[in-house]
């Protein structure tokens, strides 16, 4: 496989996933269809690589966020309307994939003062922007939330002490890919001719929304990547066995370790061409992609959320969201529903990985979760080692 198909095949893999969520009659990211299997066939992939440079997000911005509106709104010209309320996302979801954020995201939205009228995840920073036939314009992110503004201006209560309208509603959303996933970084602009990306997807966020309030969920990487990979097998028409997993495992493994041989560590965390199309191992060193948001967002900004913890006590950590959201807890029926309201996005493949598979990811990932909790030292990063 040439360096390119390797990113093409796997590029649309996600894509898939998250059509396979919340996009299936969105037929312009390609044309989608079900095989008999009822899994995607996938198309041609059309992903831009080349004329980046008109894609330099740093041009966009500062908006002039209106003081009345808890959300971060402002009013933008368009062709269109004139003086129409645009609205960015106060919160992100921001990664990381298959920990859980569809279940999180999907109990946030009953909340009252959430507004969620967009699909879960744009992919903007992470790929939409870089599509070939569409590819986004920060306008167009900015218009995913055009519904949810529409009702943000609509709800507002007199504000005493200011004597004004205020808003309160929020609204976010959850592309989880966005905390780890920069494959064209040494395409753009702002990294011409680094070894290492000095720009990624936590500085674009952070110069376009600079007060977005930030989610992490994280579960144990090793299970992490299992679960991805059933995933992909579904989306992409092959068939998962512990066999296969295994192979997998220790292809990804080989390939990261002979790039340390001849570059940084950071740039080969950042280096899509170890992946291959079936899961992705470097998504689960998460303390490489962390310590990048950290670097541009103030700890009190961002939440970090382990889906162990999550499964255990759903109430527990819906509260803690709140509070991080600065959102008041819902009436008791509203809070019912959110935490009886069905799991979603359940595995239902029923096999799992050889425990000499486990061994091996366990190990690998280790000094990487060791070091995310020095890190991250009120965070309780003991992720389970025992499987059910
Ligand atoms: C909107 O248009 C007005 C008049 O053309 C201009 O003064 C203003 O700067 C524009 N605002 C934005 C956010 O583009
Ligand atoms: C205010 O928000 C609620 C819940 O988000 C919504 O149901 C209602 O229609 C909104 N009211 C207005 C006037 O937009
Ligand atoms: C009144 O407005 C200010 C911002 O101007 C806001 O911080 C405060 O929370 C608002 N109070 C109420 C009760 O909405
Ligand atoms: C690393 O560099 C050496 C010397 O240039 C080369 O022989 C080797 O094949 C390279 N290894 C990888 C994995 O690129
Ligand atoms: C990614 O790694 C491959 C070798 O595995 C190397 O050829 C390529 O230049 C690397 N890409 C970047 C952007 O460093």
């Amino acid at each position: 496989m040439t360096k390119r198909k390797i990113f093409r095949v796997y590029s649309v893999c996600f894509f898939v996933m998250t059509i396979n969520i919340y996009l299936i009659n969105d037929s312009w990211i390609f044309n989608n269809s079900f095989n008999p299997n009822g899994c995607f066939r996938y198309g041609p992939p059309p992903i831009l690589t080349d004329g980046l440079e008109s894609k330099n997000l740093l041009k966009e911005g500062p908006f002039q966020l209106l003081p009345n509106f808890k959300n971060p709104c402002f009013y933008g010209n368009t062709s269109r309307l004139t003086k129409s309320l645009r609205c960015l996302p106060y919160f992100l979801i921001a990664g990381f994939p298959k920990c859980g954020s569809t279940d999180l995201w999907k109990r946030l939205t009953y909340h009252p003062e959430i507004v969620a009228l967009h699909p879960k995840e744009s992919s903007f920073f992470d790929g939409r922007r870089f599509h070939q036939d569409h590819p986004w314009t920060f306008e167009d992110f900015i218009d995913t939330f055009k519904a949810d503004a529409e009702v943000i201006q609509k709800n507002s209560t007199y504000n005493r002490s200011e004597a004004l309208l205020f808003h309160n509603l929020i609204t976010g959303e959850a592309s989880v890919n966005t905390a780890a996933m920069n494959d064209l970084w040494h395409k753009l602009p702002e990294n011409s001719g680094l070894k290492e990306p000095r720009y990624t997807n936590a500085n674009y966020v952070r110069h376009l929304i600079p007060r977005a309030r930030l989610i992490f969920i994280m579960r144990d990487p090793t299970e992490r990547l299992w679960s991805e990979y059933v995933y992909s097998a579904r989306a992409n028409c092959f068939s998962a066995s512990p066999e296969d997993f295994h192979d997998l495992v220790l292809e990804s493994i080989s390939r990261f370790q002979n790039c340390l041989q001849n570059y940084s560590e950071k740039s080969c965390v950042y280096n899509f061409t170890i992946d291959t199309f079936k899961g992705r191992l470097r998504t689960g060193l998460y303390i490489m992609h962390i310590r990048d948001w950290l670097k541009v967002f103030p700890r009190d900004q961002v939440l970090f959320i382990r889906t162990e913890e999550y499964e255990k006590d759903i109430p527990y950590t819906l509260k803690r969201i709140f509070k991080f959201l600065d959102i008041g807890p819902p009436a008791d029926n509203i809070f019912k529903q959110m935490i009886e309201c069905e799991r979603q996005n359940v595995q239902t493949f029923k096999g799992t990985m050889f425990t000499k598979t486990k061994t091996l990811l366990d190990k690998f990932y280790q000094p990487y979760n060791f070091r995310l909790s020095k890190l991250l030292v009120d965070f309780n990063l003991k992720f389970s080692h025992t499987r059910k």
